[in-house]
């Protein structure tokens, strides 16, 4: 039976950082399990494990941690990228096959659907066949894990593992982010799949058992895609070359901009955001701008700590379950 679950939330466009924040959680907790809820190889997920860079697109941090890592109903994947995967993971001493479980209703992402994407599309996807996959999902045309026998070893019921083991303790990670939600994001330019607590709590986990939702955001905003996000400013390109702001899955140079306080709000209120990291902070304090936006225009501080203040006022006025804020001025290394 599920003893409780934590959530981790991507509050923006992605790239906040909750690969690192998932290994330092999984380092500090007793998880008995760690399950991705959405998204597919076109997430890209970056942390170091005794010093060294890992980058994975798929399988849950919890396997570097020797724990089940679950990949769950609500991703999608492509079988050659996570065979790579795996041997990747294997080749750095990784136990995959003990601890890698896959919902046999997980959906295949077809050379096909990659095909289908080698051309500039218009919301400039990253071209890893996973809107398709969705697509099909829903048009109840798509193939799942249970079909697939090149994976059979690791496909499992979700529902059995949850539920059949004794005090299960999970941590959800997800990928993409709410900005990026294919309800809540700005429609089209979003990805197909539910970056929400909503869509971690859709793998058979009831609400009761929610014990904190890590809401992660960055001290600025970054996206990547084809609409126009980044107003043009310099100190924008100064902060992508410096602070390494490319993506982790396409190497596409991230667009930038002030962290929108109206939009976090929102964020965190629909998640019911308990604790709250803001990552990248030792960015603003090193190029000395304390800007954000709020009612889409930009507000500029003197100090750090004048944002942060007014950053935890406005939080705490309009935010009822959030409890804690952490700067991160130092990405979470383990
Ligand atoms: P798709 O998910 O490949 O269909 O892409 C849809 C949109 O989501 C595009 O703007 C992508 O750049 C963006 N996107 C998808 N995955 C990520 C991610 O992991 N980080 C940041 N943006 C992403």
């Amino acid at each position: 039976m599920i003893d409780f679950a934590d959530i981790i939330v991507d509050l923006q466009a992605g790239d906040t950082g909750k690969g690192k924040v998932a290994n330092h959680l999984v380092n500090e907790n007793d998880y008995t399990h760690i399950i991705r809820y959405n998204g597919g190889g076109n997430a890209g997920h970056t942390f170091y494990h005794n010093d060294k860079k890992i980058v994975t697109h798929l399988i849950p941090v919890g396997i570097i941690h020797n724990k089940k890592s679950i990949i769950g109903h609500g991703c999608v994947l492509n079988t050659n990228k996570l065979l790579e995967e795996i041997t990747y993971l294997e080749n750095l001493g990784f136990d995959v096959k003990s601890n890698l479980l896959i919902d046999k209703r997980v959906h295949i992402v077809k050379q096909e659907y990659i095909d289908e994407e080698t051309d500039e599309s218009i919301i400039g996807t990253t071209k890893t066949g996973t809107g398709p996959a969705y697509r099909n999902k829903y048009g109840r045309t798509g193939l799942r894990a249970e079909s697939c026998e090149e994976i059979q070893d690791y496909v499992i019921d979700i529902y059995d593992e949850l539920y059949g083991n004794d005090k299960v303790k999970i941590l959800f990670e997800g990928a993409q982010g709410f900005e990026l939600d294919i309800d809540w994001g700005d429609y089209p330019y979003v990805t197909s799949s539910h970056c929400t607590v909503g869509g971690a709590l859709n793998n058979g986990v009831p609400h009761q058992k929610i014990r904190d939702v890590y809401g992660i955001a960055k001290a600025y905003r970054t996206y990547v895609g084809s609409k126009k996000f980044e107003p043009s400013d310099e100190i924008f390109d100064y902060i992508r070359n410096k602070f390494d702001e490319f993506g982790a899955t396409t190497g596409r140079a991230r667009q930038l901009n002030w962290l929108d306080i109206n939009e976090l709000i929102k964020s965190i209120n629909i998640n019911g955001v308990t604790i709250l990291i803001i990552n990248k902070f030792d960015v603003l304090k090193e190029i000395k701008i304390f800007n954000l936006i709020e009612d889409n225009d930009v507000k500029s501080f003197e100090s750090s700590d004048e944002f942060v203040q007014y950053i935890q006022n406005k939080l705490s006025n309009n935010c009822e379950n959030l409890n804690t804020i952490i700067f991160s001025e130092t990405p979470y290394k383990v």
